[in-house]
Formats: C-alpha cells, sequence, structure tokens
C-alpha cells in the first residue's frame, strides 16, 4: 500500500494517523471523565498526568496529520455523492480538526493558568502557556468542559455517517480508511432493475 493519498484511496500514513486518533480520543475521555470523579491522591495525579501525556501526544499527531492533509490532499468523494452531502462532511471535518486542536489547547491553558507543572512522560517539561490566573482558568475548563461534548457529538456523527455509507449505501467510503486486509469484499454492484415482464 502506498504512503501517499490518492484520487481513490487513503495511503498508510493517513490511516495510522486517523485510527491512531481515534484510540487516543476513546482512552483521553474515559481517563479524563474517570480522573475529575477520583478523590485527591496519588492514583489521580498518577491519572491526571497520563491524562495531560496523552493529550499532548494527540496535539502532535493531529498536527501531522492536518499538514500531511494539506500536503498530500485527500481522495475525491466517490461519484454520485450529492453537493450537500460532501459539503457537511468537508464541514463536519473541519470542525473535527479546530476541536481536536482545541481540547488540548484548553487543557494546557487550564494546566498552565492553574499553575501545574506539566511533562510528557515524565520525559521532559513543557513550558506555561499562561501565567497563573483563576479567572482565566474557569474560561478554560469550561471550553475543556463543553468542547469534549461537542466532540462526542461530532464524533458521534462522523462514525454514524461512515457506518451508514458502509452498511445502507455499500460504497467505499469506510473500506479506503482501512488497510487492504481488513477491507473485505469490495462494494457490490448496484443490482439491475427487476425486470419487468
Ligand atoms: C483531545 C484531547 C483531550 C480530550 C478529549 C480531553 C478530555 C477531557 C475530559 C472529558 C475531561 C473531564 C472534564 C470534566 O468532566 O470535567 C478532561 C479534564 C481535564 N483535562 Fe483533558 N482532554 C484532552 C487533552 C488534555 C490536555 C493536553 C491537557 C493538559 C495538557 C488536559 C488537561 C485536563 C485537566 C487538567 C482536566 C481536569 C479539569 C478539571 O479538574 O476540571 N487535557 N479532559
Amino acid at each position: 500500500m502506498q504512503m501517499r493519498n490518492s484520487t481513490h484511496r487513503w495511503g498508510w500514513l493517513s490511516q495510522i494517523l486517523h485510527w491512531t486518533i481515534v484510540v487516543l480520543i476513546v482512552w483521553l475521555a474515559w481517563l479524563g471523565l474517570t480522573m475529575v470523579e477520583m478523590p485527591i491522591g496519588i492514583a489521580r495525579i498518577n491519572a491526571s498526568a497520563l491524562h495531560k501525556s496523552l493529550g499532548l501526544t494527540l496535539l502532535a499527531l493531529v498536527t501531522v496529520r492536518l499538514v500531511w492533509r494539506l500536503f498530500a490532499g485527500a481522495p475525491a468523494a466517490l461519484p454520485g455523492t450529492p453537493t450537500w452531502q460532501a459539503r457537511i462532511a468537508d464541514l463536519t471535518h473541519v470542525a473535527l480538526y479546530a476541536l481536536l486542536l482545541a481540547m488540548p489547547l484548553s487543557g494546557w491553558l487550564f494546566n498552565s493558568a492553574s499553575g501545574f507543572p506539566l511533562q510528557w512522560f515524565k520525559q521532559f517539561n513543557l513550558p506555561a502557556i499562561a501565567g497563573r490566573d483563576a479567572a482565566l482558568a474557569e474560561i478554560a475548563r469550561q471550553i475543556h468542559f463543553w468542547g469534549f461534548w461537542l466532540l462526542v457529538a461530532l464524533v458521534a456523527a462522523h462514525t454514524g455517517a461512515a457506518l451508514y455509507h458502509h452498511f445502507v449505501q455499500r460504497d467505499d467510503t469506510l473500506r479506503r480508511m482501512l488497510p487492504m486486509r481488513l477491507r473485505g469484499q469490495p462494494a457490490a454492484p448496484p443490482r439491475p432493475p427487476a425486470n419487468a415482464d
């Protein structure tokens, strides 16, 4: 399989980035939602440190994905896709990229404005992106909280659309984001109209 995206399918670099980001989003969501319920203590500190390190990893991967997408392009819409559907898909993708940048950045801002230190997997320190400021920390926390639920809604719409294409329309939309051996059979050609005589 080739690395570059072609007009009809995603190359392996885009596929690896896409599915790694999916795993990270699910992991970050689960960690984020559970850690805020934990009592203050070592388990919460560890969960929070892991959450931040994974979030920073996601920020780096989304940046690479965005640069690669601008450089390598994307496959064309499948023939027969109505213009309104292609527009909604494009808008959803832009909103997903924006949120996937806003989530880690608002987390980083919240962390900085709260005066917490920030490390990436205990390997190196990252600088604060704001001074200690309780009002700013609260704004960043709200963005992080509501941004997350908006992200959940967009991911649900995006996943629902992919599954609809795969199981109802039976086209190649999902298949062209899957590695060769997971792709299964190509979409069945449309059935000829029933014989009228
Ligand atoms: C896409 C990336 C991220 C996602 C999806 C995500 C998701 C979440 C979620 C769901 C929560 C729980 C919110 C709540 O119920 O109050 C949370 C909390 C938190 N996140 Fe993230 N997060 C991400 C990245 C980051 C990053 C990069 C940092 C820091 C550098 C960070 C720092 C925090 C902190 C400190 C909290 C606790 C907020 C509080 O105490 O109310 N997050 N995150």
